[in-house]
């Protein structure tokens, strides 16, 4: 098999590529045919006067999306797209298309979801998916090659992790079961057998959100470590994404280009980044201590900023249940937010556990959590605790950031929200 995005290999030589019919342009005598194979997209010019008259007709009126198989010469060219264009020889038809929904005019974006199943065949989405794998890769290489084990986090557990409002409850035989919010709680069990580990899954939430940051089922990157502080895990997480950047800039500057997202911009990702505490966030914000940030909140925040920023010790009140609390002030949290710039906000929550077995159990008891089904993870304080902590980063609020795009919705192949399941 040949494909697209290796032509530059075979310069001169007959090949045979695969794929389907991109576009087509044509002038009556010549036809400009892009054919993509799922690497990449190229240019075939058919003249009416070189191929003979049913091939031309055929390739003048062949239908958007058509499965073909195109045979060519791999001709170096500046002015096609890729930098190669393929002489034309001859086309198959595999399956002539019935007419595509999906044209080169702009279609509005509840078309487009309906047709995600098709749309994810475009330039810009094909570009943003081939970003994301590139993320999802760094991550894996990132904590692979630092000592971490991969150990994965049920999806179905008995009990909240992340509060009980966004839990999505389903029957689970003669009882009721939550799709999981975070392998947190998980992960504290796995670091106290393997000291760094991290779980790496979709992970839900029944947000009745609708902003552009919101998805109901996303992909998180959770790692945890025992030994380590708040401090430690700040490092770690800045550090992973200026690695996952990085590799972006290094595999992916054609997409980058497809999406006109400034290199320039990414190149700034360095360590360190600037740490700043809720309480002069709050300031800066003009806002009242002890609440959340809202989406403009944090939108405001982080345009601000050239780089990512961490907010560091949020209010007790704002964050989870099993966050430790600050030893010098105990109205705060050992908590982190890390907020990507350029208005993207919240990319990363993190934080150090509460170790303490009587805190802990205070805690269950203040927010109202069912105390028999935290039992194991009360064990972990029991048996040999010891400071621990770790992070959770969204994989699509991230890939959103990095392409430069609005909406998180674009940033995996079939987006749920709180109005869409479908397709
Ligand atoms: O801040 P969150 O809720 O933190 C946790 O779940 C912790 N248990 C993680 C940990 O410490 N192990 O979520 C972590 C990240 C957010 O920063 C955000 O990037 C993403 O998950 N996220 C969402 N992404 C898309 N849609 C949503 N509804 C999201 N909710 C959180
Ligand atoms: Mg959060």
């Amino acid at each position: 098999m040949f494909y697209i995005e290796e032509l530059c290999k075979y310069e001169g030589q007959e090949v045979t590529i695969k794929g389907w019919i991109y576009n087509r342009r044509s002038s009556g005598k010549i036809v400009f045919l892009l054919i993509r194979d799922g690497t990449g997209i190229v240019q075939s010019v058919v003249s009416k006067k070189d191929v003979p008259d049913d091939i031309f007709r055929l390739c003048d009126m062949i239908p958007y999306e058509s499965s073909v198989i195109i045979t060519g010469i791999v001709n170096k060219d500046s002015r096609a797209p890729g930098g190669y264009e393929l002489l034309f020889k001859n086309i198959k038809i595999v399956s002539l298309s019935e007419e595509y929904p999906i044209s080169p005019k702009e279609h509005g974006i509840d078309f487009l979801l309906e047709h995600r199943h098709l749309w994810i065949r475009s330039k810009k989405q094909f570009a943003i998916m081939k970003i994301r794998a590139i993320c999802i890769k760094a991550i894996c290489d990132y904590f692979d090659s630092r000592g971490f084990i991969r150990l994965d986090a049920p999806l179905l557990t008995p009990s909240a992790c992340e509060g009980t409002t966004t839990l999505f409850e389903i029957p689970y035989f003669d009882n009721k079961a939550y799709l999981s919010q975070s392998g947190q709680l998980y992960n504290e069990a796995g670091c106290m057998a393997f000291g760094r580990v991290y779980c790496f899954g979709p992970t839900f939430r029944a947000e009745k959100s609708k902003t552009r940051r919101h998805l109901t089922e996303f992909w998180q990157v959770e790692p945890e470590m025992a030994w380590e502080t708040l401090q430690d895990a700040m490092g770690r997480a800045e550090e992973l994404v200026e690695y996952i950047v990085e590799c972006v800039l290094n595999k992916n500057t054609r997409e980058l280009e497809i999406l006109d997202r400034k290199i320039e911009v990414l190149k700034k990702i360095k360590r360190p980044f600037e740490r700043i505490t809720y309480s002069k966030a709050v300031k800066l914000l003009d806002i009242e201590w002890g609440g959340d940030f809202g989406a403009p909140d944090e939108t405001k925040l982080s345009n601000m900023f050239h780089k990512p920023i961490f907010v560091t010790g949020y209010p007790k009140g704002v964050k989870a249940f099993y966050m430790k609390r600050d030893p010098e002030d105990d109205r705060i949290s050992l908590s982190f937010d890390m907020l990507a710039p350029e208005g993207y906000g919240e990319i990363i929550g993190g934080g150090q556990r509460e170790d303490d077995i009587t805190q802990l159990k205070e805690r269950i008891k203040e927010y109202n959590l069912p105390k028999e089904e935290y039992k194991w993870y009360l064990d972990l304080r029991r048996y040999g605790t010891c400071p621990h902590s770790g992070f959770g980063l969204g994989v699509e609020r991230t890939v959103t950031w990095i392409c430069g795009i609005h909406h998180v919705r674009e940033t995996i192949p079939f987006p749920r929200t709180i109005d869409r399941i479908y397709p």
